[in-house]
């Protein structure tokens, strides 16, 4: 049983990592894999009262791995985290099956409470390098955690997260194909993005006037006042408000 398990660790990492080519390899040379085997030892250890010797297990296989997991964090089956270095994965954090983290990720505490104060990860998650997700929040099951993301709300299953702080990406296949300018409609609430479209439409309205006035000026007896001046000057001229 004990064996399967670790087989099926090792399987699941030879899945995920297109470099990684023989078990002998990943057993060996795989810090994910190291880490989850001390892992699986020091929950163990902590479920059964040995807490002081849990973590410690935990903080050597920190030293040697670079992945730091709180005995008392809950893991499911099939776990891998490629690369490995700087990942901290905290004591009330529960993670499904079939979960797999790049380097660089926090699954982190907000509150100094004692109680859940860390992320639930849903089984298949995929969180990108770089992602911290902090506090008691749920990313359901087979969403994808946008590398450096800073998630501190939920993410519904299957959704991808990118950003800070994170908001949902809709799906390749819910997304507008043109959008003039890129102004922003409701769902995309962006203030800068919504910002530089004003500033868009406003420029077009703008020039739209500037052509106004230069066929005025060409016009001759249709000029309206100001005619014979240069366009720029005419401009330059009209009161603030009409200009936009
Ligand atoms: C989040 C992620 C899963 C999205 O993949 P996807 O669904 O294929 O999404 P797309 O590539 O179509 O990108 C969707 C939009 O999000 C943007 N985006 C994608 N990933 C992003 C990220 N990490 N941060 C910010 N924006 C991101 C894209 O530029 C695109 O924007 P656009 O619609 O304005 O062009 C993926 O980009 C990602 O970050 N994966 C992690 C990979 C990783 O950590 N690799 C480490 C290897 S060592």
């Amino acid at each position: 049983m004990f064996f399967k398990r670790l087989r099926d660790e090792i399987d699941a990492a030879m899945r995920r990592d297109p470099a990684a080519r023989t078990r002998l390899e990943v057993a060996l040379l795989y810090p994910s894999f190291h880490a989850l085997v001390a892992y699986r030892l020091a929950h163990a250890l902590w479920a059964r009262g040995w807490r002081l010797l849990g973590r410690f297990i935990s903080q050597a296989a920190r030293a040697f791995t670079g992945i730091e997991i709180h005995p008392g964090a809950m893991i499911g089956q099939r776990f891998f985290i490629d690369h490995g270095m700087g990942v901290v994965i905290g004591e009330t954090a529960e993670i499904g099956d079939d979960v797999m983290l790049y380097h660089g990720v926090t699954l982190g505490g907000t509150s100094l409470s004692h109680g859940k104060r860390h992320p639930t990860l849903e089984s298949g998650v995929i969180v990108g390098a770089g992602a911290k997700i902090l506090g008691p929040v749920t990313i359901g099951a087979n969403a994808r955690i946008g590398a450096n993301a800073v998630v501190v709300k939920d993410v519904p299953p299957g959704a991808s997260a990118i950003g800070i702080p994170a908001r949902v990406v809709p799906p390749r296949d819910q997304r507008q194909d043109f959008v003039a300018y890129g102004t922003p409609t409701a769902d995309l609430p962006d203030p800068v993005a919504r910002a530089i479209g004003g500033l868009v439409d406003q420029i077009d309205r703008l020039s739209a006037r500037v052509s106004e006035l230069e066929q005025a000026g060409k016009g001759g007896a249709a000029a309206p006042s100001g005619a014979g001046q240069a366009p720029e000057a005419r401009v330059a001229q009209l009161p603030l408000r009409t200009r936009g």
